[in-house]
């Protein structure tokens, strides 16, 4: 620390230091320097009752000439606090230990603290809250779905849905609570396969049996067993059986009429 060299002195007394002549003096402020390996690194510190605007620190080396936009003190200890979509208690320049209050517009919900304090080093805390729109941002969409509502204030409610063939995974009702939907939008799955019919596996099942048959007779036999053992009477197989030839009529007669 001792390294540290106060550069107001020293412009005052004279310019001795090759890092504090680069540097020109800036209003309500000290400028301390220090010598890191041919490079000299300095920072600017506004004076009680001031807070920086700009640039605060500069690195530079003996033989470079600086272009640089210079920092400025403004009066205030703090920055002058803004909220956007709010209001601060007092704007004006701050003193230390100053401390503001914040509340937001209608129709905007404070994430934050309310109010804040101006420390002995020129910041705040806790840091500024923020006025978040208490309307939410429109909701996600699923593929193979969408949703229904068109009002995304506070309290509005969309309803999900999905195109035939999907079935909705999640929660179908979303509702926007101060800006944010209570949870996360659902998803459309395409609905499996239906499980086969009964009276189609015990028709595979007989017809199965039959291939086994050794002649006609026994095959017969084998298939009519089958059936009796799955709990389906011919009368059963036969009436879905014509169902399912009709439908087949029906088909091929759209298909190639
Ligand atoms: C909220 O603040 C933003 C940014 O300053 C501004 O554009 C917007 O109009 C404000 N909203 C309302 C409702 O005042
Ligand atoms: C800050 O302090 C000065 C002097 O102590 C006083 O005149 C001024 O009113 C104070 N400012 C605020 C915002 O309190
Ligand atoms: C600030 O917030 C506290 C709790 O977080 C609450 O008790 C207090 O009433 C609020 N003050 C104002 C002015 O809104
Ligand atoms: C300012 O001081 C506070 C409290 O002493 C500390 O928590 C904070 O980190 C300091 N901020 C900076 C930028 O040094
Ligand atoms: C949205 O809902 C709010 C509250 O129910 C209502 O005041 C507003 O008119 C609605 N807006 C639209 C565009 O429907
Ligand atoms: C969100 O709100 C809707 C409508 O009020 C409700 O049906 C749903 O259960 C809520 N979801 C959660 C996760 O609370």
């Amino acid at each position: 620390m001792l390294s540290w060299i106060v550069c107001c002195l020293m412009w005052l007394i004279s310019s001795l230091a090759e890092g504090c002549s680069k540097l020109p003096p800036v209003d309500n402020s000290v400028f301390v320097g220090k010598e890191i390996e041919g490079q000299t690194l300095g920072i600017y510190l506004c004076i009680k009752g001031y807070h920086l605007v700009g640039k605060q620190s500069f690195v530079f080396s003996s033989s470079e000439e600086l272009d640089v936009s210079l920092p400025e003190c403004h009066l205030g200890h703090c920055p002058n606090p803004v909220l956007e979509n709010g209001t601060v208690s007092s704007y004006g320049p701050v003193n230390v230990s100053d401390k503001i209050m914040f509340k937001c517009n209608d129709g905007y919900i404070l994430r934050g603290s309310n109010w804040s304090q101006c420390l002995e080093n020129h910041t705040w805390a806790p840091p500024f809250p923020i006025c978040q729109s208490r309307d939410c941002e429109p909701p996600g969409i699923p593929d193979h779905g969408y949703f229904e509502g068109e009002n995304f204030t506070s309290e509005s409610v969309v309803t999900y849905f999905c195109e035939s063939g999907y079935h909705l995974v999640g929660i179908q009702k979303l509702q926007c609570i101060d800006g944010n939907w209570n949870s996360s939008y659902p998803t459309c799955e395409p609905i499996q396969e239906a499980s086969k019919p009964a009276e189609q596996i015990a028709l595979e099942k007989a017809i199965h049996a039959f291939q086994e048959g050794k002649d006609l007779c026994s095959a017969t036999e084998n298939f009519v067993r089958s059936l009796k053992e799955s709990g389906q009477t011919m009368e059963e197989l036969k009436y879905s059986l014509e169902i399912k030839k009709t439908k087949l009529k029906e088909y091929i007669l759209s298909k190639y009429k």
